[in-house]
């Protein structure tokens, strides 16, 4: 019998180890021996541990499973998916994974990442033959076609930036993911990683056959350390099976991929950062332009893309850039993976096509907060993004929508707040957050954040309020123009968010 466990760390922190080795035991001591696939982890985190058990119809779900539960769960059939209280049913019939379009997450939580041969059975390497077939112009077309936005936050299109690398003449060029995520609240880019790394390879190999590069780094944080793990084996074995290295996949195409390990610091998510890293040197941010594209890594021109993007990319190939651009709404196009977090019942990924509204993702898919509150506030997008009250839950998730409503979807990390938070503190921690991790190079945002503390210190003590509102609005002002990169330039958004949304915990009636 094959039964599938998740071994990523987000089901390794809830114990699935222990679990795992406990069912292997107690399976061979009843005379039913089984073999447990590690994979990665489907996304639904309230059900971590979860067990999975291949039957006739599909694999069945039970979970959470903790060790204890293990014996009875073997007595009581688990082995041919006997029901059980535990029991959750066919996985792939249950709505949270119906309602979903998994196109960039379509393997993770059904492949083992360190088998190549798994990834091949489930249609793996058809992007890049696909690819392969293709001129490097034609594949930086599809992908332009697609519409596809940089999944990282800032949603430039990703296909124009492959045009400006291929274009620029140099005799080295490079492509680098970001693998920093250092974002709270969000966790697809670890969780892919963990669960589809050769999905990432594939995607990061397209990219360097579409602009011509020989060279690619994964930047990953020190604090995924199960990541760095899964894709340095990844590597490994795509250079066996010849889908790295010389002459892929008997192409021309040559392309080295190697992993490093940042230090973590917040700021070496910000792309001129993760360079400088990648070099060698501390990381601060370098002034743009010249834009990495045209001058990147060691100053040679250079992809820098989110692990989303580029495993978004392999699946636009298969299907074709009409079908991917097919999806979403306005100029939001294909998928986007949420992220769903904080105070919520049902915390996990979701990936669907944009348009979804904030409200679905935050009440249909999250079931409301985990403390059975009412919500009060969600943040999307980061430490950097804004608190949106739940009458905003009409919104939908979409680049230019949330723009207009003085919001961003960044990464897609919804964190979700009961109405015991105190938006004033969360206020704080936006300024707080900032004076730890900026990187000091520059004025607006190395003391700003440090006054800015200090001023919602004094507005919370009730001091002197109008003159500290009018100061903090001006330091808002001055951190949003003046600042060199987007920390101390969004760091005023939740502080606004917070401002006009909730005033009433601010003692006024209506402020920002
Ligand atoms: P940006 O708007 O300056 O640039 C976006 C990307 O487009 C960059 O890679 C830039 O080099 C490229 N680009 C711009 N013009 C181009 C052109 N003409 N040709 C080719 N490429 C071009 O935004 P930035 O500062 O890179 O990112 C800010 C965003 O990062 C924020 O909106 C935030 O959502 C996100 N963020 C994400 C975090 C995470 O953990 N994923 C953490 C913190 C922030
Ligand atoms: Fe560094 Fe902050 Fe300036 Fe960005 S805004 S360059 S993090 S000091």
């Amino acid at each position: 019998v094959q039964v599938y466990v998740p071994g990523d760390s987000a089901a390794r922190s809830v114990g699935a180890d222990l679990m795992a080795e406990r069912l292997a035991a107690v399976a061979a001591a009843a005379g039913r021996p089984v073999q447990v696939v590690r994979t990665g982890s489907r996304g639904m985190l309230w059900l971590e541990p979860l067990i999975e058990v291949e039957t006739s119809a599909g694999r069945v779900g039970y979970g959470p499973v903790a060790p204890e539960d293990v014996d009875g769960l073997v007595a009581a059939g688990l082995l041919d998916g006997a029901a059980h209280e535990l029991g959750v049913g066919l996985v792939e019939e249950l709505p949270w994974m119906r309602r979903q379009q998994r196109l960039t997450f379509a393997r993770v939580g059904i492949v083992d990442p360190r088998s190549a041969d798994d990834h091949l059975a489930h249609g793996g390497t058809a992007g890049l033959r696909a690819a392969l077939e293709l001129s490097p112009a034609d594949v930086v077309e599809q992908v332009v076609e697609s519409g596809l936005r940089g999944r990282g936050g800032a949603g430039f299109p990703t296909g124009v930036k492959w045009r400006t690398v291929l274009g620029a003449q140099a005799d080295q060029k490079f492509v680098c993911c970001n693998a920093d995520e250092g974002d709270s609240g969000t966790f697809a880019d670890r969780m892919l990683m963990e669960g589809d790394p050769f999905i990432l390879i594939e995607g990061m190999t397209i990219a360097a056959h579409a602009v011509g590069a020989t060279e690619g780094y994964i930047y990953i944080r020190s604090e995924y350390p199960d990541a760095v793990a899964t894709m340095t084996a990844a590597i490994e074995t795509a250079r066996e099976r010849r889908w790295l290295g010389e002459r892929i996949l008997g192409s021309e195409l040559t392309f080295e991929l190697h992993v490093r390990v940042g230090a973590g610091a917040y700021i070496c998510g910000e792309e001129t950062s993760m360079l400088e890293s990648l070099e060698g040197k501390r990381g601060t941010v370098r002034p743009k332009p010249p834009i990495p594209a045209l001058a990147g890594l060691f100053g040679k021109p250079t992809v820098v893309n989110n692990v989303l993007s580029l495993a978004s990319v392999p699946t636009i190939l298969t299907g074709g850039a009409a079908a991917y651009a097919a999806l979403g709404t306005g100029r939001s196009r294909g998928t986007s993976v949420f992220q769903l977090g904080g105070n919520v019942r049902r915390g996990g990924i979701v990936e669907t096509a944009f348009g979804i509204t904030l409200g679905e993702l935050v009440e249909s898919f999250g079931d409301g907060t985990a403390s059975g509150r009412p919500v009060k506030a969600v943040q999307v997008g980061g430490p950097l993004g804004a608190y949106l009250p739940a009458d905003r839950f009409d919104l939908p998730m979409d680049y230019e929508a949330f723009a207009e409503a003085g919001a961003m979807l960044g990464h897609g990390g919804v964190v979700v707040f009961d109405d015991t938070a105190d938006m004033t503190a969360m206020a704080r921690f936006a300024m707080e957050f900032c004076a730890e991790e900026s990187c000091g190079k520059c004025t607006p945002c190395r003391v700003g954040a440090v006054r800015g503390v200090e001023t919602i210190d004094r507005i919370r003590r009730g001091e002197d309020r109008a003159a500290n509102f009018e100061l903090l609005e001006d330091l808002c002002e001055l951190m949003t123009d003046g600042s060199l990169c987007a920390m101390g330039g969004l760091t005023p958004m939740p502080v606004r968010s917070a401002l006009r949304h909730f005033a009433k915990d601010f003692g006024v009636e209506a402020a920002g």
